[in-house]
């Protein structure tokens, strides 16, 4: 039996619709216009089957906004402050007595340097040398620990740290912050904090001591230097809202605070939720809290900044042999491993360091690692923010009297609770009574004040004056916004779409693959039974087929 009869065969007794007619139509023409119409729908039909697919592999996505009223997942950023003028008095006292290279002798250290340079005639290399005369570059300059012992401690920075629970506040000062800090020393700011306060709270208040109110510019002989920081120099602070423990990029996406202000950051919470996508992948959130990142000892939570920076860190050290500032320190730096720009190791090597930097592409890598490493977690949370600035109208005996109030009740609970433990020495309880009675002559003095605005000690500050900054971070609701990203064409979607179409077109359904399945099966069921009858069963044969197939035809 020959091809032609099979596919004639197959054609009458498919599920296509209008197949059966391209055979049995009367008429030449009538056959013509039936084959005409298969032909064109089984070329829409692929055609538009390939635009569909195309669109599901692009796995486009829409973003749904919903609204997580009283969200009990809620979250409170982080708070990062970072002083623009880093060094204190304690700092200052480093350089006086030699310990510490001062920013005037990096200043001639340099100058000596480009001034070699430029009587050898080499002008552009004098003038890269003067471009590094910056606060980044002296940090590069000092061993890790001296340039935190230069910058302020939490308790030089933070006078009053205040919580707020509805209308429950609760203060703390003078001892730094009863909150948990977190200490990060970055080139451009040499100490900054970052303020880890616990989900429940619905605002935070920050008083900070700005250092250089009273430090005339240029006063000081050992600040001689940072002349390329002239458009960079700036008094207050940089303050980020960002998620909990992540590291902080106070440059690229901090605001600044003026001192003397009182700034109110009121912010949104939102929470993203993204698929991942074979064109857009992301980090399951299992993953994502099971890794850390590191920088000069200290770990941070997962976030794909810190990771790209970290993993950068590691390959420029790798093949420079040094650490790039900008970058995640995961190894603190040695005198085998400086950072790229230690001017202290002579010209020479920092030059090299630079030439590797430039050779290396840092931008192309850093694609490249967005893509595959360190993707970017699946769920996280953002904090839009708005922010706002007045003058506080606080007076100066206000405050002193209310930080008398908070450590006197706080000393008196402290201490109370010492007397009450069964285990304290004598000693400890001989303390614990003298706190006591002191806190109480405190309050006292309070209580029986006749004129609150004569006090007498120390002033805590001047409200009045420049030298404090005063941030106020508030959440605007308990409402989360979340968004969540689905794919706009879903597996499903799709089959349903190419479903819809085929059978629009030609009818065109499962069972043709059980259909193409039983012609290959008579097939070779025929060739079996031709084979053993040889040739005189080739009529018997034939009848066979329809019989059977029309069978099928009517199962289905
Ligand atoms: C810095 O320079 C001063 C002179 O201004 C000098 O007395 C001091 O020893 C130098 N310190 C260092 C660490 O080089
Ligand atoms: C609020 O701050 C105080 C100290 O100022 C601290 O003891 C307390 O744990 C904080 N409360 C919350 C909920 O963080
Ligand atoms: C210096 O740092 C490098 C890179 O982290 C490390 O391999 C090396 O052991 C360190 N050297 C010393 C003396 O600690
Ligand atoms: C309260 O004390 C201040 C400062 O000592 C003084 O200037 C003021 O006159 C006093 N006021 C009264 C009502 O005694």
């Amino acid at each position: 039996m020959g091809l032609r009869q099979d596919f004639e065969l197959f054609c009458t007794a498919t599920s296509l619709r209008g197949v059966a007619k391209t055979v049995k139509a009367p008429t030449r023409p009538l056959r013509c216009i039936w084959t005409a119409y298969v032909a064109a729908m089984a070329a829409f039909l692929v055609t538009c089957v390939c635009f569909i697919v195309t669109d599901y592999l692009s796995y486009k996505t829409v973003i749904q906004t919903t609204v997580v009223l009283n969200d009990p997942g809620l979250s409170w950023p982080a708070v990062t402050v970072c002083g623009h003028y880093p060094f204190t008095e304690s700092g200052r006292q480093l350089w006086q007595s030699g310990q510490i290279l001062s920013p005037t002798n990096f200043s001639r250290m340099l100058r000596a340097h480009a001034l070699k340079m430029f009587d050898a005639g080499n002008h552009i290399g004098a003038e890269e040398i003067l471009a590094s005369d910056s606060k980044r570059v002296y940090y590069q300059n000092l061993e890790p620990d001296d340039a935190e012992k230069l910058s302020h401690t939490a308790q030089q920075l933070f006078i009053f740290c205040i919580n707020a629970t509805g209308s429950f506040m609760e203060m703390s000062s003078g001892d730094g912050c009863a909150m948990q800090l977190k200490l990060i020393s970055l080139p451009d700011y040499f100490n900054c904090f970052q303020v880890q306060a616990t989900p429940t709270i619905d605002s935070l208040t920050v008083v900070l001591r700005v250092t250089d109110s009273h430090h005339q510019h240029g006063a000081d002989p050992h600040e001689q230097a940072f002349v390329q920081d002239a458009f960079q120099q700036a008094s207050g602070f940089r303050v980020q809202l960002q998620e909990h423990d992540r590291f902080p990029e106070p440059t690229d996406r901090g605001i600044h605070v003026a001192p003397g202000k009182m700034v109110e950051m009121a912010y949104q919470p939102v929470r993203l939720i993204e698929v991942g996508s074979p064109t857009d992948a992301c980090l399951p959130e299992t993953i994502a809290s099971s890794r850390r990142v590191l920088d000069l000892g200290r770990d941070f939570a997962y976030s794909q900044e810190g990771c790209l920076r970290q993993e950068l860190g590691r390959i420029v050290l790798k093949a420079c042999g040094c650490h790039f500032a900008d970058l995640l320190r995961e190894t603190p730096p040695n005198a085998t491993h400086p950072y790229c720009g230690d001017y202290r190791r002579g010209v020479e090597p920092v030059l090299r360091s630079r030439a590797c930097l430039q050779s290396l592409n840092l931008p192309s890598l850093r694609a490249n690692l967005g893509d595959t490493h360190c993707l970017k977690p699946c769920h996280y949370h953002d904090f839009e923010m708005v922010s706002s600035k007045t003058i506080w109208r606080a007076a100066d005996w206000q405050l002193h009297w209310l930080a008398l109030q908070a450590k006197s009740f706080r000393d008196l609970a402290e201490a109370s609770e010492r007397l009450a433990d069964l285990t304290a020495s004598s000693e400890q309880r001989r303390q614990a009574e003298a706190s006591i009675q002191s806190a109480k002559n405190s309050l006292r003095d309070f209580l029986t004040a006749k004129n609150l605005t004569a006090i007498s000690g120390p002033q805590v500050l001047e409200p009045s004056g420049r030298d404090f900054a005063y941030i106020t971070v508030r959440r605007q609701t308990r409402n989360t916004i979340q968004k969540t990203e689905t794919l706009s064409l879903s597996f499903s979607a799709l089959m349903s779409q190419v479903g819809g179409l085929s059978s629009l077109t030609l009818g065109l359904t499962c069972a043709f693959a059980v259909e193409l399945l039983e012609l290959c099966l008579l097939k070779r069921h025929r060739k079996k039974v031709s084979k053993a009858s040889e040739g005189c069963a080739e009529v018997a044969d034939n009848s066979l087929v329809p019989q059977q197939l029309q069978q099928q035809r009517g199962m289905i």
